[in-house]
């Protein structure tokens, strides 16, 4: 039943993807963490969503300082969670049921334990062919570099090398050198983009994904991908960044021209062919305006609060987004976009909802025109856990702690909900104590489950073209009750809040729903209970 027929990248289009946190997702060895072979052995389930992809957060050799995004070894599969040939396995696995594997590259920065940076700082001086990372020596004033976390700061060498080091996020993730957009003879440390030490570091990227790329993976998530050359004007380093982006596309363009990239952000659009194939909307930075309040793990000192308008209350708007998606979608009106239900950064879909509030998040998030990515225990709806210990880095403010949307898989009733066969203290996370936390036995074939309701969504939008990820998506109603077209055929219709709201449009006449819960059309008029959603058609 192999079926990845669909070649070049064109399959992104229309894909769905899934995000597995590798840590939390199934343990098959009993050491408390997830792993790859537990990957395998649930791929029947995976593929049973209705899925086309699965993204991988990072699972190489690494201290997990940073829950695995501090690299120590970019070419090793982490021996906690198997072996590259392991990999391998999963990825033909996975191909003949028709599932693609996406890494997640981790390229600004690496783990102090990285070989590389282990050399640097036993060495006495830089390398004789420009140094991989970015050193001073003179005692570093404050200027462009802050203190808001995930920003570069100067790090005080631990030596033998004397000076300071540059990171990335923590201090355990040196920033990897690609160069400066300004350099100045008074600042040596600011090497040229293509200064030897940046030269060497993009050769090196290009061999690790040349590594993965050649063993049948299908494309990376890139962690970081606009900020590898500094500068204190974000902008002209994000250009100068993406700019590298390029000069590798137009390499895989000839070695892997099905290989998928997709950046952690949105691509600049400069005019230039873009390098990557989609653009993933975050709600990181400002301009990334979710729907939903993806913040209750934390926010960021730069986070602006406001509704959301996917909540009960019915105070949001939809404007930020859709403003934000229109500018995404302005150069290349075919352009993918991701759309995610969650992270491993950011709050589960469930928080802060009642389980009958999923199923017109689902319905917007499946029927809108982006390449959706459904984070792993979204589709039964589990809960982001508050207050959890600070695993693997997880908690990076004193406000933000990422944990509780890392927590492990609920398959069942059975120990550990199915996880692992750990004692429950040594598992990874712990599991969600509610003793009425949803699980996939409890949810599976349930009619009106949230499983359910992904496993229906996501089998309509694959047989029907025009709810995939290229058909026109044109709004006909910004506020609630939310509504827009998908083609010219097919409406969508959602209310996320607890008021009933009531549509009249033209594009309802002759229509019927397809699909939906607490939605009725009669005429050209919606009428939507509180929560509702429907999926309406032409009728025959
Ligand atoms: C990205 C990752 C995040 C990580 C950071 C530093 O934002 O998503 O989990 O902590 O990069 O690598
Ligand atoms: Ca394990």
């Amino acid at each position: 039943m192999a079926d990845l027929e669909r070649t070049g990248r064109s399959w992104l289009t229309d894909a769905v993807i899934y995000g597995i946190y590798p840590q939390s997702f199934q343990d098959s060895n009993g050491d408390g963490i997830g792993d790859l072979r537990g990957v395998i052995d649930r791929l029947d389930y995976i593929v049973s969503l209705g899925v086309d992809a699965i993204w991988f957060n990072p699972c190489f050799v690494s201290p997990f300082h940073d829950a695995g995004y501090d690299v120590a070894d970019y070419l090793r599969i982490a021996p906690r969670y198997g072996t590259n040939d392991d990999l391998v396995e999963l990825v033909e696995k996975a191909g003949q049921r028709g599932i693609r594997i996406l890494l997640d590259l981790v390229v600004g920065h690496t783990s102090i334990e990285h070989e590389w940076f282990r050399t640097e700082l036993a060495a006495d001086g830089p390398h004789p062919e420009g140094d991989r990372y970015i050193w001073r020596t003179d005692e570093p004033e404050r200027g462009w570099e802050s203190d808001l976390p995930g920003t570069p700061q100067w790090v005080r060498s631990p030596g033998p090398r004397q000076g300071w080091y540059l990171k990335n996020f923590y201090d355990e993730q040196p920033a990897l050198n690609f160069g400066w957009v300004r350099t100045d003879p008074a600042q040596p440390w600011r090497d040229p983009v293509d200064g030897p030490g940046p030269k060497r570091n993009r050769q090196a990227l290009k061999e690790i994904l040349d590594f993965w790329l050649s063993k049948g993976v299908a494309g990376f998530r890139v962690d970081m991908a606009f900020s590898l050359v500094k500068d204190e004007g974000l902008r002209d380093g994000v250009l100068a960044s993406a700019a590298i982006w390029q000069e590798l596309r137009e390499w895989l363009d000839d070695a892997y021209p099905d290989a998928v990239l997709i950046p952690e952000g949105e691509e600049p659009r400069t005019g230039a062919r873009l390098a990557f194939d989609a653009d993933f909307m975050l709600v990181i930075y400002a301009p990334h305006a979710s729907l939903f309040d993806n913040h209750s793990a934390g926010r960021l000192p730069w986070h602006e609060p406001r509704p959301a308008f996917f909540d009960a209350a019915g105070e949001g708007s939809t404007e930020l987004f859709l403003d934000t998606w229109a500018h995404l979608r302005e150069v290349d009106p075919q352009r993918s976009i991701l759309l995610a239900t969650a992270d491993h950064d950011f709050t589960r879909l469930r928080s802060g909802r009642a389980p009958e509030e999923l199923g017109a998040a689902l319905t917007f998030l499946f029927t809108w025109g982006s390449v959706p990515s459904l984070y792993y225990g979204d589709e039964i709806g589990m809960r982001y856990l508050p207050d959890l210990p600070n695993v693997e880095g997880a908690i990076c403010s004193p406000l933000y702690n990422r944990a509780g949307c890392r927590t492990p898989m609920q398959w069942d009733d059975g120990p550990n909900a199915g996880f692992s066969a750990a004692p429950a203290d040594s598992l990874y996370l712990p599991i969600d104590p509610d003793p009425d936390r949803p699980t996939v036995a409890a949810q599976d074939g349930v009619p009106g489950s949230t499983l359910t309701l992904v496993r229906e969504l996501l089998a309509l939008r694959r047989r029907t073209p025009a709810l995939q990820g290229q058909a026109p998506t044109t709004v006909v109603n910004p506020g609630y009750p939310f509504a827009w077209l998908r083609g010219e055929d097919h409406l969508v219709v959602v209310n996320p809040r607890r008021e009933p709201a009531t549509l009249e449009t033209d594009q309802a006449e002759g229509m019927e729903v397809l699909f939906g819960s607490g939605c009725d059309v009669t005429g050209d008029r919606i009428e939507l209970d509180g929560f509702g959603y429907g999926i309406l058609g032409r009728s025959r």
